[in-house]
């Protein structure tokens, strides 16, 4: 097939399907299935795990973990449903239409556990952290309730539910990072993989619940994580990002004012552990998630320009472009300072492409401070956004203290005001790269089409390019001619 008579809609719907992996699912936050593969255990005990994920790449990454502990225990994963002997959902909370998502799956369980009255089904991750043994009572189909920090207890907790109980451990940990588990890659592509390199966050932003169910930010020995990153690479794998839900406030050995914890012992930060993973090797490509406009330093960015494996992509949620509302956020920096991020970020590494996260309709939020947001975005031009409504989360600052007073409909309207802005400038930026080319990692086969690959540019725009003679993994020449607001479509030159 020419690769002109693509049609570029089809393209974008099928490049961003609900069932391709969240690398490149601009739903991140929303909660997906990976496009998973079934994995044998070490050793078997002829027993099936099914895992779901959703929510956000810690949660994908956390799968992978709770896959390995339990390969220990002898369970392979499958990806038929119907032959599982243990269901897990590995859940987000983020908003409350993220666990009404949830709930619905699980009432689809009913048949399957009435065929098959042994099967085991648990719910992990944030939804079990918020809502603890109430899960079991609510939904009588669930049978283990684990948070984050409580996934090497499961084969404990199988074997009480295999002895007539059900099993709750929702203990939250300081420590716990599972930095010695080698996690079992259940993603397909064996191209990109994720690099956990701290669990938690202590920012207390008012509308957030996962200080809740994540508990006290920690970081992992970057020893184990640049380990993880050779084990990789020499897998064949040829890109990693680092996750955490405040990356720029990675820490080894140091406290929170910049003092070593330990004396005699090395230190390291973000910008630090960023380059330590980047010599791993040139042709391991670097990324990052998510960085905090208020801890994101210069050094950081010096780093990403020095090493050309480093992606030139930076994921910066502003929620808000008004400095009241940022706030009663709890955001701790204004648009002033947010702006000035950016201007750094564009000066030190001219060629970055920027996404963001926006909420619409926080408490109390006027039509002038709305106005502020859309200016924000006007004058910033995001390649990439992340857009929600804001939704009251149980035991937040913001459920305490402020009133969620923004009607719905006023919200719905914000918010599509919001997303029409971004519309355009995401498609504005990908139109900027037509003429353009760029070095793209080959992942996967696209979804559109046999004869195509699918991969990304540094900045982490999603390619499709007819297939020549490469494999995935591959580091190819890409010159665009043509693009949606998705997707860009080229042609490789070398
Ligand atoms: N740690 C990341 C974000 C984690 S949550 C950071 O600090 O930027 C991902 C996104 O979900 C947030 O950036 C925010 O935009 C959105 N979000 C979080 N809580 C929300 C809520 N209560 N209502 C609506 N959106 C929310
Ligand atoms: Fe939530 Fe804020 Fe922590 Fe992000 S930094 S996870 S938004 S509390
Ligand atoms: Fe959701 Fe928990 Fe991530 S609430 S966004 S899965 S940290």
């Amino acid at each position: 097939m020419n690769n002109k008579d693509l049609n570029t809609t089809e393209i974008l719907e099928k490049e961003n399907s609900p069932q391709s992996s969240p690398h490149n699912n601009p739903d991140q936050y929303n909660g997906e299935v990976l496009d998973y593969q079934s994995v044998k255990p070490k050793n078997t005990n002829n027993k099936k795990l099914y895992i779901e994920s959703y929510g956000c790449q810690m949660n994908f990454s956390d799968s992978e973990i709770v896959a390995s502990i339990l390969s220990e225990a002898g369970y392979g994963t499958t990806t038929n449903i119907e032959e599982a002997d243990l269901i897990l959902l590995n859940t987000c909370a983020i908003r409350d239409n993220a666990e009404q998502r949830i709930r619905k799956r699980l009432t689809q369980f009913k048949q399957l556990k009435s065929d098959n009255p042994n099967m085991v089904v648990g719910v992990l991750g944030c939804m079990a952290e918020r809502l603890k043994a109430k899960l079991l009572d609510e939904e009588k189909l669930v049978d283990i309730v684990a948070g984050p920090d409580a996934y090497r207890s499961l084969p404990g907790l199988i074997d009480e539910v295999d002895d007539g109980r059900k099993a709750v451990n929702v203990l939250l940990s300081r420590e716990e990072t599972y930095a010695d588990i080698s996690p079992v890659r259940l993603d397909k592509n064996g191209v990109t993989a994720f690099i956990s390199i701290m669990r938690g966050c202590d920012n207390m932003c008012s509308f957030c619940v996962v200080p809740f169910t994540r508990g006290r930010e920690r970081s992992r020995d970057p020893k184990s994580i640049v380990h993880e990153a050779h084990d990789l690479f020499d897998k064949g794998y040829r890109e990693v990002t680092l996750l955490g839900q405040n990356v720029d406030s990675y820490r080894w050995n140091l406290t929170k004012k910049g003092e070593l914890k330990k004396e005699g012992e090395p230190s390291v930060n973000f910008a630090q552990l960023m380059a330590m993973v980047a010599e791993v090797n040139p042709k391991l490509r670097v990324r990052f998630s998510t960085s905090h406009p208020k801890d994101m330093t210069n050094d950081v960015l010096e780093t990403m320009s020095a090493y050309e494996n480093i992606c030139n992509y930076i994921h910066l949620p502003v929620q808000s472009g008004n400095s009241n509302v940022l706030e009663r956020m709890n955001r701790t920096y204004t648009r002033e300072w947010y702006l000035e991020r950016i201007e750094a970020i564009r000066r030190i590494i001219p060629e970055c492409a920027i996404s963001t996260d926006v909420i619409s309709g926080f408490c109390g939020e006027t039509e002038e401070e709305h106005e502020e947001t859309k200016s924000l975005m006007e004058f910033v031009q995001f390649d990439f956004a992340y857009m929600f409504k804001y939704s009251e989360r149980p035991r937040t600052l913001a459920e305490r203290k402020f009133e969620d007073d923004v009607p719905e409909e006023v919200k719905t309207r914000r918010l599509t005001e919001i997303i029409n802005i971004q519309s355009a400038h995401s498609l504005i930026s990908n139109k900027k790269t037509i003429g353009k080319e760029y070095e793209v990692l080959i992942e996967k086969t696209s979804k559109r089409s046999e004869e195509h690959w699918a991969g990304r540019t540094s900045q982490n725009a999603m390619v499709v390019f007819p297939k020549l003679d490469e494999k995935t993994g591959d580091y190819v020449k890409v010159k665009i001619f043509d693009c949606t607001a998705a997707t860009l479509i080229g042609e490789r030159t070398a």
